[in-house]
């Protein structure tokens, strides 16, 4: 049984939606077991610069619908100094929380398990990223909305694509990871998709069209996943242009649209029985650990598992979208 009296709560990193569901709930199942929540503003640099306030159960009212996040975000340069370690430990003794719930992605997390390390502080993380790239969790807390994002957004593209006879590519975030772009494609009914986990296998852009993807087709549209490894949607545009002057081809990059918006009910659901699952973990003493999902079980991942593994891709995925794009 953890004695943590007053737990402090921050989100990091990329905002993600569903991140403030995950701050209700967590708030909400400390005040239950009857301890003390403090919200830290703009991620660990308002843990630095002391921007925390106490949160009673009203702080988080009428939040779980909206996206983006309550307590802001920040990347925060200093927390990656030993000073600025230092600085926010001290701000975290003054302030009498005795244990750190963060919400965030890779960055968050290998902070928090550095600081974690450093200070022997327990902090529980909550995978909050877009990206769904983080190791020992089916998804991540806004992956879902951000599919469906992406997915009404090629569903209006399609439009144009079909009125012009064109071929898109549309690009889509993931960081070094291909989740979104080979599900959006899945759930659009993209032609193809192009990922960074199978572009050193392969030239995916010649398989392409190697296979006469566009055969009975009048418009095409293919998920590019932002990545050096791929070239992102203007580098394969480029290629195209060149190679295959007879495409007439446009670009779209969804960029920062993709991270907004009302979360879906799986999200704030996910992050809700996540942040409780936080708080659960620090009453069992569990500590440096993230909270995952998996089978529909929540799961305890330590740091240095979630953060240092490549969370690898279905590939069965690959095959349903080669089968069902034809
Ligand atoms: O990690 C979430 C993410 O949206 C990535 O998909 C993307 O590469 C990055 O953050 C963009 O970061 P920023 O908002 O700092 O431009």
């Amino acid at each position: 049984m953890s004695t943590a009296k007053c737990v402090g709560i921050l989100t990091s990193g990329g905002d993600a939606p569903g991140m403030n569901a995950a701050i209700r709930a967590v708030t909400r199942s400390a005040i239950y077991n009857g301890m003390a929540v403090k919200g830290i503003y703009r991620g660990y640099k308002g843990l630095i610069t002391g921007e925390i306030q106490e949160f009673k159960t009203q702080n988080v009212s009428n939040i779980i619908q909206r996206g983006g996040t309550l307590l802001k975000t920040a990347r925060c340069m200093e927390f990656k100094t030993p000073e600025g370690r230092k600085q926010a430990y001290n701000k975290l003794v003054e302030e009498g929380i005795e244990a750190l719930i963060v919400i965030g992605g890779d960055g968050t997390l290998t902070g928090a398990r550095i600081f974690a390390q450093e200070f022997n502080y327990p902090i529980v993380g909550l995978p909050g990223t877009i990206d769904n790239d983080l190791f020992g969790t089916d998804v991540t807390i806004g992956y879902d909305t951000a599919l469906n994002t992406i997915m009404e957004c090629v569903d209006k593209i399609r439009d144009t694509a079909t009125s012009h006879d064109r071929l898109f590519f549309i690009e889509v975030m993931g960081r070094d990871a291909g989740f979104l772009a080979l599900n959006g494609a899945i759930a659009s009914g993209a032609e193809a998709a192009i990922i960074p986990e199978t572009s050193l296998e392969n030239d995916q852009l010649e398989e392409m069209i190697k296979n006469g993807f566009r055969k009975s087709k009048n418009s095409s549209i293919v998920l590019v996943a932002e990545s050096e490894l791929t070239g992102g949607a203007i580098g394969i545009a480029e290629r195209v242009k060149n190679e295959f002057p007879l495409f007439d081809v446009r670009v779209t990059i969804l960029g920062h649209l993709q991270r907004g918006g009302s979360p879906s009910a799986q999200d704030r659901i996910l992050a809700t029985r996540m942040g409780i699952a936080a708080i659960d973990a620090l009453l069992d003493d569990q500590r440096n650990v993230m909270i995952g999902i998996q089978n529909d079980q929540i799961v305890y991942v330590p740091f240095s598992k979630a953060i240092k593994n490549d969370k690898p891709i279905n590939r069965e995925l690959l095959n349903t979208l080669r089968v069902s794009s034809i």
